[in-house]
């Protein structure tokens, strides 16, 4: 036990002064890049046609070292994908890659057998042509890789991209809406370089997963924006594979959340830090003054567990990560509007026909690991169901849930803060965290190929906290094992 003690207060020793901050330590100098919006090919019957091509390549991220990377239709990251609600959208997802991977829609209310889970692998040399109609409010959505135990590693390579959505009420809207200009996607990742390459190794005593020493914005290192209006809306995605921040502006002026994962809120509410935990959205408005400089920043956690777990966790970690630089003649914004959407559509948990519990370890969820053969649940289409998420696992996790857009009922016995009141699908739950969801599957029903729920830290994700559900009509059981695991 000395010895134990002994090697305690070394490793604390290590992790106090091993807080990461990168504030004032550089300057933020190299323009922000914004992904390119697709263009689709418009078909007679108005389908819109995506082209996505995952590929390997080298990025320059530093100036002279070329860094091996994956993106898609390009060396890092992918190209903004957009729809409205009510259009049919098909992407041809091409895997030019040597391994196989997959994409999955992250928010996206669709059929089983679209939603690029682990089950829906593409080959190399394959291409998988998923098809739908969005059927979901505007929102900011994303895509990233999915292969079950891979994907942390597809995901740190450079694989993930924005899907936005847009709707009649989003369009009539008096927001900042000109993509690029005042309307700017914030593609939020730490990276660590070894030599050339990017890094992944955890490290020693890190049990969340890889933790990066710096953060890039759209695949940019220290980057700046010049911007012309007063209002500027940031769509927030934080695309880290473990790493969660708390977002804010250097000088803790107030911002607007407008919106959450899957959609725009009842109305803005004023706040100066927004908590991300991987894979979650929000987007948020900040004002800004002529000629000012202002940074955003990502702050230390504040429930980020106990003192022990924060530091272990790199929740002591303060980062610099992009500087709006306002132009000195700024064109004046409209006032935010009072009401943005009328109620955001979210489900009811009174009318919940269905309790169901999962506690969350390391180790898997409700005491399993993953298996690709197994049903864990199976839900009734057309029903609401009220899910209850533990963490007692001393260290911090998420929850997100494949096809719906959840509401969070209670936190800890509690009314949810402003930023939980929207519509959701991945929530931060660290240790000591009970919540209360409601879920609504509307369909459609498919006994046959199941969604996820797991853990958003994607190396959690990969070493086993992830579950399978189908969908299915009342009265009829869930089918076999999904096709191809069949042996299990
Ligand atoms: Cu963003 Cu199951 O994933
Ligand atoms: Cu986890």
């Amino acid at each position: 036990t000395v010895a134990a003690m002994a090697i305690g207060a070394l490793l604390y020793w290590l992790w106090t002064d091993a807080k990461v901050s990168t504030v004032g330590k550089a300057p933020f100098d190299n323009a922000l890049a914004i992904p390119p919006l697709a263009e689709p090919t418009v078909e007679k019957d108005g389908t819109r046609v995506f082209d996505l091509r995952m590929q390997a390549g080298e990025t320059e991220f530093r100036d002279g070292v070329r860094t091996p990377t994956w993106g898609f239709n390009g060396s890092y990251l992918g190209p903004t994908l957009r729809a409205k609600r009510g259009e049919k959208v098909r992407v041809r997802v091409s895997n030019t890659l040597d391994e196989p991977s997959t994409v999955h829609w992250h928010g996206m209310h669709l059929p089983a057998r679209m939603d690029g889970g682990p089950h829906q692998m593409v080959a190399p040399g394959a291409t998988w042509t998923p098809h739908w109609t969005v059927d979901q409010p505007a929102a900011t959505l994303w895509y990233h890789p999915h292969p079950h135990g891979r994907t942390e590693d597809h995901v740190r390579r450079g694989l993930a991209g924005l899907f936005l959505l847009d709707d009649d009420a989003s369009g009539r809207l008096p927001l900042p809406k000109r993509y690029g200009v005042d309307d700017l996607p914030v593609v939020v990742q730490d990276v660590r370089f070894d030599g050339s390459r990017l890094a992944g190794d955890r490290g020693l005593m890190q049990n969340v997963g890889f933790l990066g020493d710096r953060t890039m914005v759209n695949g940019t290192l220290r980057p700046y924006r010049k911007v012309q209006d007063e209002l500027i809306r940031l769509r927030l995605l934080n695309a880290s594979t473990a790493r969660t921040y708390a977002f804010g502006f250097a000088d803790s002026r107030d911002f607007a959340l407008i919106g959450t994962d899957g959609g725009l809120l009842q109305r803005p509410a004023r706040m100066n830090r927004i908590q991300l935990s991987p894979g979650e959205r929000a987007e948020i408005v900040v004002r800004m003054k002529p000629g000012e400089r202002v940074m955003l920043r990502s702050f230390p956690q504040r429930n980020y567990g106990d003192e022990w777990q924060r530091r272990f966790n790199g929740g002591d970690d303060t980062f610099d990560v992009l500087e709006l630089r306002a132009a000195e003649r700024l064109r004046p914004s409209p006032e935010l509007p009072g009401t943005l959407v009328s109620a955001p559509e979210l489900p009811d948990g009174e009318q919940a026909v269905e309790a169901r519990h999962f506690d969350l370890k390391r180790s898997g969820i409700n005491g399993r690991a993953m298996d690709m053969g197994r049903i864990d649940e199976t839900v009734t289409r057309g029903t609401t169901e009220v899910w209850t998420i533990r963490n007692t696992n001393g260290m911090p996790h998420n929850f997100h849930v494949h096809d719906v857009q959840f509401r969070v009922m209670e936190v800890n016995g509690k009314t949810p803060p402003p930023e939980l009141r929207g519509r959701k699908d991945t929530v931060f739950v660290p240790h000591g965290v009970t919540m209360k969801l409601a879920l609504r599957f509307t369909g459609p029903a498919d006994p046959d190929v199941p969604y996820m729920y797991h853990c958003h830290l994607l190396y959690h994700e990969d070493e086993g906290m992830m579950g399978q559900f189908v969908v299915v009509e009342k009265g009829r059981p869930a089918g076999g094992p999904p096709p191809g695991h069949e042996g299990h």
